[in-house]
């Protein structure tokens, strides 16, 4: 017996109601480049420049990726830039403006493919990591003509198993890519695909309905594009997980914004298979001291699994709740693997 654990997660923002603003009261940072994706060839450099209030912090899409970190002093000390294709990343403290006394700079010299993703500036000292609130991103395309698919760290191979859920309703197939305007097709296996209804999106791949990888059932589903007179390819497996696979989800899906002494209530819900010992636990900003938290559990039989859920509710919550809610499925049975998103999205501020 393996033990699995599956963790969901959740930000909480809190903004007060009161004249006093306890929530976030800053301007969130910003970038000198077009709000626009960006669009860098391989192997040249990827500079961003992030000005704010606070004390700045860059994350970029290559976990494996550590950068050299520079004060003012050190960074005018640096070789101006020669170009180099060596891939290296240096984030240094730039000179502030006024208004903005905080600056942080983003170096990425010899881009390659696989830097392709989301680059976010984000207030470091703030619980809740939140685009228009504490945080600004922007895309890049580095833009590979060898590699026009993306393969991120760690993925050695061109084929990955989509799992698909009983409750998804849509299937996306992450076919990412490197080159923003590649033409991409998808194809099936064994039966070609009825391809009403399905989307194209260069920073998520393909969206399609449910039903068409449902009926006929397909097994197995292709990316293919064109560039440069050569063909490429992205292939997927199709796992439909009957009762193995489990599948948690964290409601609302979305960061949660509350006023001082409204409700807090979120619901953890895992697909589990008939029989299947499960045990939920949530981390919180409060775990450790609010004793008004209850966390009740349901566990209901469907037709072919069974559903376990936790639901913990805050009454009257406080500043002091907010923060990343974690929820964690440990189970009993040996399974592959499957997981669960963290997403931040917008939050705003009330006065
Ligand atoms: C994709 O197709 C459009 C329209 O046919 C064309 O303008 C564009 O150049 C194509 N993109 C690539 C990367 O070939
Ligand atoms: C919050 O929960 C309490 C019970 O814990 C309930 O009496 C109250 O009506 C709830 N408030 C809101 C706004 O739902
Ligand atoms: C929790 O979410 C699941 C999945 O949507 C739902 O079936 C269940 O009824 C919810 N439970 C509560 C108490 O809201
Ligand atoms: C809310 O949090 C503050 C500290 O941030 C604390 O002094 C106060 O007692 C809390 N209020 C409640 C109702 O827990
Ligand atoms: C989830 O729980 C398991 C077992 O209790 C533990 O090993 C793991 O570290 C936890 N993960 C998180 C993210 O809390």
């Amino acid at each position: 017996m393996t033990e699995l654990a599956l963790f969901c997660r959740t930000l909480i923002g809190l903004a007060c109601a009161s004249g006093l603003v306890v929530g976030f009261s800053m301007t969130p940072p910003s970038l000198d480049v077009p709000k626009d994706d960006l669009v860098i060839p391989v192997y040249e450099t990827l500079r961003i420049t992030c000005r704010g209030q606070r004390t700045l912090a860059w994350t970029w899409p290559d976990p494996t990726l550590v950068a050299q970190e520079l004060n003012v002093r050190q960074a005018k000390q640096l070789p101006s830039s020669a170009p180099q294709r060596q891939r290296s990343a240096v984030v240094s403290e730039c000179e502030g403006q006024p208004g903005h006394p905080y600056c942080k700079r983003l170096v990425l010299r010899g881009a390659q493919a696989k830097d392709t993703g989301y680059y976010r500036c984000y207030y470091a000292n703030v619980k809740a990591i939140i685009d228009g609130t504490t945080a600004v991103s922007v895309y890049a395309f580095i833009r590979d003509p060898e590699q026009p698919f993306l393969l991120r760290a760690g993925q050695n191979s061109n084929l990955e198993t989509l799992l698909i859920t009983r409750h998804s309703t849509h299937v996306t197939v992450p076919c990412l890519v490197t080159v923003p305007d590649l033409n991409v097709t998808l194809h099936a296996y064994p039966t070609p695909l009825e391809t009403a209804d399905m989307k194209w999106n260069n920073k998520l791949g393909w969206t399609v309905p449910r039903r068409v990888v449902d009926n006929p059932m397909v097994l197995g589903i292709v990316c293919e594009a064109r560039l440069n007179g050569k063909s490429y390819q992205s292939a997927y497996l199709i796992h439909n997980t009957g009762s193995k696979v489990y599948d948690v989800k964290l409601f609302p899906e979305d960061p949660v914004e509350l006023m001082v002494g409204e409700n807090l209530t979120l619901n953890c819900t895992a697909l589990v298979e008939f029989n299947t010992g499960v045990d939920i636990k949530w981390a919180f900003p409060g775990a450790e001291s609010n004793n008004m938290v209850s966390i009740q559990s349901h566990r209901e039989a469907l037709s072919d699994a069974t559903e376990a859920a936790s639901i913990l509710t805050i009454p009257s919550v406080n500043v002091t709740d907010s923060g990343a809610y974690v929820c964690n499925v440990t189970s009993m049975t040996p399974l592959t693997h499957s997981k669960c998103s963290s997403q931040c999205t917008k939050s705003h501020s009330s006065t």
